[in-house]
Order: structure tokens, then sequence, then C-alpha cells
């Protein structure tokens, strides 16, 4: 059974209230149930944490290593800002699939930069609720298929 980790970043709980027009009407709780029955459909188990600390974030990716065989990040205004989770992504060396709600590239111009991006696998942004669901099947795959995994 494939282990893969899922990590929301900060202000992420506040999903369903925060800015509705941009992130959507669904919880986090709703997100995590929806992608808990998709992994249940491929046997895979999923560990969930939401976090608004970068340090924890940073621990979480660092015990991945062993335990985990891949990372579904949303890594939130992280994704702009810090070099201590792209540098844990890149150290722990799992296929990691990184996503957002809304398109990064067409918004404010300090979010068009991902610090993630050129250490993850793939990402998917814009889809709202949907860009899990698709990050999760796209990491699955990876998971499954036997192309190089990074
Ligand atoms: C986000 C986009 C980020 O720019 C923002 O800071 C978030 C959410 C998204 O899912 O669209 O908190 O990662």
């Amino acid at each position: 059974m494939k282990k893969i980790l899922v990590i929301h970043g900060p202000n992420l709980q506040l999903l369903g209230h925060r800015n509705p027009s941009v992130y959507g009407r669904m919880s986090l709780s709703a997100i995590n149930e929806r992608l808990k029955v998709q992994a249940r459909r491929f046997k895979a188990a999923l560990t969930v944490i939401q976090s608004n600390h970068e340090g924890e974030i940073v621990e979480a990716i660092g015990k991945a290593r062993g335990r985990c065989d891949g990372i579904l990040i949303n890594p939130a205004a992280y994704t702009h800002t810090s070099v201590a989770i792209r540098d844990a992504l890149e150290a722990v060396g799992l296929p990691a699939v990184e996503v957002h709600l809304s398109n990064i590239y067409a918004r404010e111009s300090f979010r068009r930069k991902s610090l993630m991006s050129p250490v993850v696998t793939g990402q998917i942004t814009g889809f709202g609720p949907e860009s899990y669901t698709l990050g999760l099947n796209a990491l699955i795959g990876l998971l499954t298929s036997r192309r190089p995994k990074r």
C-alpha cells in the first residue's frame, strides 16, 4: 500500500470562509474527506496535516523519509517565500506534487513565483478543490508506474 503525506500550509484551515471568490466554498475537511475516498479506491493510505508554521512543515517533510512514498503539498503562502520548505522537499527526495486552488500565475505578481516548483515532480494550479484530486491522481499514477520518479 502506498503511503502519501498530504500537507496543507498556512490559512488553509479557513477554506470555505476565506476569499470564496478565489478559493471556493469547500471546507478543508470536505477536501480531506474527498481525498480519503479517492485514496481508498487506489488502496493508498493518507496522512493529512495542516500547519500555519513553517518549521512544522519542514519537520513533517523530513520525517516522511522512510515512512511515506510521496508528498502532496499546498504550501500556500510559503510557496512564494520559504527556502526552508523548498530545501526540505529537495532533501527528502520523495516524489512530490505541488497543488494550488487558484491559478497562482494569474494573480498578483508576488504569487507568480513558486520556490517549490524546481524541486517537485510537478505542479497543478487553478482548478479549485479539483487541484487536490488531480494532484493525488498524478501522484498515485507516478508511484505505481515504472518511470523514474523524479
Ligand atoms: C494558494 C495560493 C497562495 O498564493 C496563497 O498564499 C494561498 C493558497 C492556493 O491554493 O491557491 O494561501 O496556495
